[in-house]
């Protein structure tokens, strides 16, 4: 049986967070002993800027027109896809924005990071917001921190602007600030038409998803330093964002960004902006286009600044793959109403799996003994040692059984009871609850959209809450218990989310109820798997090789039949049940916040 804690929402409240940890002006550190850096600014060897072998790629990062673009040129086209896919940045040049437009802003930022630190200090972040002039997110002291000072505003919508962090000084800063920004709009929207194009979708879908953006910008400063070569003035990290449209000195190199393993500067082309393919197109194109990491380095001798306009979805955007971008290389749970399967006695080829499948993978059932076992009650009274073991589980595994879960015994097994109750009701009436395709909810065979090969198990989907999400009609009234018994599992299952969300924020050094506030209107999903005997078991899969689109799933499993197996090294590794306990996975959900945290601690939205 798997349970599911579906999808998370997060709502404006997202937009708060723990605080960040006090850090210290950089500029104000370097103007005063220029030839002293702090050792929370150096960074481990292994991590050191290596520009020289990469610079040969530099001048291949491809340049896009964006007036040939907007006017559907079929070859630029052509091109700007094979920039998404290959490098997941690109130069735009004929981009319409004024040359007065850019350096304006330039110049009028310029004037603002010279001006006394008492100045800047009027728009001083408070340290749980994201707006206002300071220093990237911090959540631990152990945290190297970036060579840096930033001002971030939230621009669009209108009505989330907070004015007091906008700055009078200079005089024209605010105007240079909204033309600019109106300009970088109207680019984004263009690029995002040309999106949609080359997505295989109408021109205005892209656009079409959004009642509206939000565009947020982050001025980044970065001192001169003594030492560049063992600095960094922005940590690698992918950007959260849709879009990011970034303008850069003309004469100043920092930025780099990865490419088949090497750091590769973007060499700036005067008037051209950079453009990257944040994490949300990354999803919404199921992969095919690429949310690159990149970084800034300084330099010894010139200050620079970059301007970053991130394009962000709003709440009331779903961030999932685009059905037809899903395809059996890259699957994905989405879920299809379909054929009834009746005949077990022989296995029809849609469900042979070939030869090539089932290799897939080693054998690595010697290393079963080695899943990492996490004891819940120890996490609850945040045992340092047991929460070390939960981020190690995380990191190396994915995967750990949970034990000391405080779920009683004596629901388990009725869980598990009134399930196989429910699947030895004929199948005549087991159809009464009929799996619905656009509820996800009933009894059926759930699968992948485009896989051709079928699984060889049957599931019932219930939406569990927030409890308006419950539809009755797809809960069996047999057996009698049936409901009731489900209601305490899940009410159950649901406090162990809370203890592991919890513990999983201390992990990734934010406060304990940082996840939790996350999913303020936590989904949950219960699916319960029914795995028929196979006559021919090496020939099937009860499910195909899947990640949970999930925060995290916790599964009961059979205590004495083995069945699911986990990727791990390269192999295939089958978890054996313990008794009694849960097993629980790190869905992608958590793996997309996990990379939005990295960011948030140095751009801090959404
Ligand atoms: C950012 C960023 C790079 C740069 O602000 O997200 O990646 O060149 N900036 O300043
Ligand atoms: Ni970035």
């Amino acid at each position: 049986m798997d349970i599911n804690i579906a999808e998370a929402v997060e709502g404006e409240d997202a937009l708060t967070y723990a605080g960040s940890l006090p850090v210290p002006n950089v500029q104000e550190m370097e103007r005063s002993n220029p030839m002293q850096v702090p050792e929370r600014y150096i960074r481990n060897q292994e991590d050191m800027p290596k520009t020289t072998d990469a610079i040969h790629l530099s001048c291949e990062i491809p340049v896009i027109d964006l007036s040939l673009l907007s006017n559907g040129h079929k070859e630029e086209l052509k091109k700007l896809e094979l920039a998404c896919e290959e490098w997941g940045f690109f130069q735009v040049v004929n981009h319409g924005v004024a040359e007065e437009v850019l350096q304006g802003m330039k110049y009028s930022a310029s004037e603002f990071f010279e001006l006394p630190l008492q100045e800047k200090n009027k728009y001083a972040m408070a340290s749980d917001d994201i707006q206002g002039y300071g220093q990237a997110f911090v959540v631990s002291e152990e945290q190297k921190l970036d060579w840096s000072d930033i001002l971030v505003l939230v621009i669009y919508p209108t009505r989330f602007r907070k004015l007091k962090f906008w700055p009078n000084a200079p005089k024209e800063f605010k105007e240079k600030i909204e033309v600019y920004s109106n300009e970088v709009k109207r680019v984004g929207e263009e690029l995002l038409c040309s999106l949609s194009l080359i997505m295989g979708m109408d021109k205005d879908t892209l656009l079409g998803l959004h009642k509206e953006f939000v565009q947020a910008l982050r001025v980044n400063y970065y001192p001169t330093c003594s030492i560049p070569d063992q600095v960094l003035g922005v940590s690698p990290h992918s950007d959260t964002s849709i879009l990011t449209i970034l303008m850069q000195d003309d004469d100043v190199t920092g930025l780099q960004i990865k490419h088949s393993g090497e750091w590769v500067p973007v060499k700036p082309i005067p008037n051209a902006l950079v453009v990257n393919i944040g994490d949300v197109i990354e999803i919404w194109s199921n992969g095919k286009y690429r949310s690159i990491e990149h970084r800034a380095v300084t330099n010894k001798n010139r200050a620079r600044i970059s301007f970053a306009s991130f394009i962000l979805p709003h709440d009331d955007v779903e961030i999932e793959p685009f059905d037809h971008l899903v395809d059996s290389q890259q699957p994905i749970k989405i879920y299809k109403k379909e054929m009834v399967r009746c005949n077990l006695s022989c296995i029809p080829d849609r469900f042979k799996r070939s030869e090539e499948d089932k290799s897939k993978g080693v054998d690595l059932s010697v290393l079963s003994p080695q899943i990492p076992v996490i004891d819940l009650a120890l996490l609850s009274s945040e045992n340092v040692e047991e929460l070390k073991k939960l981020e190690w589980a995380c990191k190396c595994w994915g995967f750990f059984m949970a034990t000391n879960h405080g779920i009683p015994e004596e629901v388990l097994q009725r869980v598990k009871d009134a399930a196989a109750g429910f699947f030895e009701l004929p199948f005549e009436e087991k159809k009464a609850y009929s799996l619905d395709s656009n509820e996800m909810q009933g009894y059926g065979q759930p699968f992948m959209v485009s896989e051709e090969k079928l699984d060889w198990s049957d599931s019932l989907i219930l939406r569990i809450y927030p409890s308006h999400f419950q539809k009755l009609k797809f809960w069996p009234t047999t057996p009698a218990d049936f409901r009731d018994t489900v209601e305490t599992y899940s009410t159950e299952v649901r406090k162990v989310a809370e203890t592991l969300l919890g513990s999983l924020s201390l992990t990734m050094g934010m406060t304990k109820d940082a996840l939790l506030r996350l999913h303020k209107d936590m989904a949950q999903a219960l699916r319960v798997n029914y795995y028929p005997t196979c006559r021919n078991p090496d020939q099937v899969i009860g499910i195909s090789p899947h990640s949970d689109a999930t925060s995290i799933s916790i599964l009961l499993q059979d205590d004495d039949v083995t069945g699911l197996e986990i990727q791990h090294d390269g192999g295939w590794v089958p978890v054996h049940p313990i008794l009694n306990s849960l097993v629980v996975n790190i869905g992608d959900v958590i793996e997309v916040n996990i990379k939005k945290f990295h960011h948030l601690k140095d751009f801090i939205y959404n």
